[in-house]
């Protein structure tokens, strides 16, 4: 009797499974976000329903501003550690898939205090960014276009056509900068 309950319970929790597992690859690709649909515009940005700032790819290629300076920014602080267009490398995890389980957030909250896996034997470092103006300035930008990478939104590579920036965008960097 023992053995047939757990037989039971076995088999239940395999059924469990199955669902998810139905249920995870009915989605073409997870978003730690949500869905990254835009609800909601101001100027320059874009946001999707929980507030959460996403990307505005239009159908010819041509990606907003944030998305473009985040390009820009991650290459330039981001890249050496985590390899050309969020790919990975052997000393960081490939963002591009990191975001499709951290929430806009948990990735501010890593990219403003670091991070140290203790767990690893080579003692892999994410720096802490809070107090370099570079990376905290377009904190936004370098999760949209993350975000947008990690969603399949564009490709790999320098985006070839982008919208201007606004005058709200330009006013922010300029006081964010100095
Ligand atoms: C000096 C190398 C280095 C640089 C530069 C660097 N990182 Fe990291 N980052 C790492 C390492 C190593 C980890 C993994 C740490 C761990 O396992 O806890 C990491 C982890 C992360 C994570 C968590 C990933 C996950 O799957 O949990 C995020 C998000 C992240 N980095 C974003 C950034 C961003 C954005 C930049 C640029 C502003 C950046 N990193 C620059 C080395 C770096």
């Amino acid at each position: 009797m023992m053995s047939m309950n757990r037989h039971v319970a076995l088999i239940a929790g395999l059924g469990v499974a199955l669902l998810c597992g139905m249920a995870t690859a009915a989605v073409k690709t997870r978003d730690g976000s949500g869905n990254p649909a835009i609800a909601k515009r101001d100027g320059a940005r874009v946001y999707d329903k929980n507030g959460n700032p996403t990307f505005d790819v239009k159908p010819d290629g041509t990606v907003d501003w944030l998305t473009f300076s985040g390009y820009i920014r991650y290459t330039a602080n981001c890249m050496q550690c985590h390899g050309p267009d969020g790919m990975g490398s052997s000393y960081g995890p490939a963002l591009v898939n990191s975001l499709q389980h951290l929430s806009y957030t948990d990735f501010a909250n890593i990219v403003t205090n670091g991070r140290v896996n203790v767990t690893t034997s080579q003692d892999n470092v994410m720096p802490k960014w809070g107090l370099n103006p570079n990376v905290m300035c377009y904190l936004d930008d370098i999760y949209v276009y993350l975000r947008a990478r990690s969603d399949n939104a564009v490709p790999r590579g320098r985006p070839r056509k982008h919208a201007a920036k606004d005058a709200a965008y330009a006013k922010m960097e300029d006081s964010c900068m100095s």
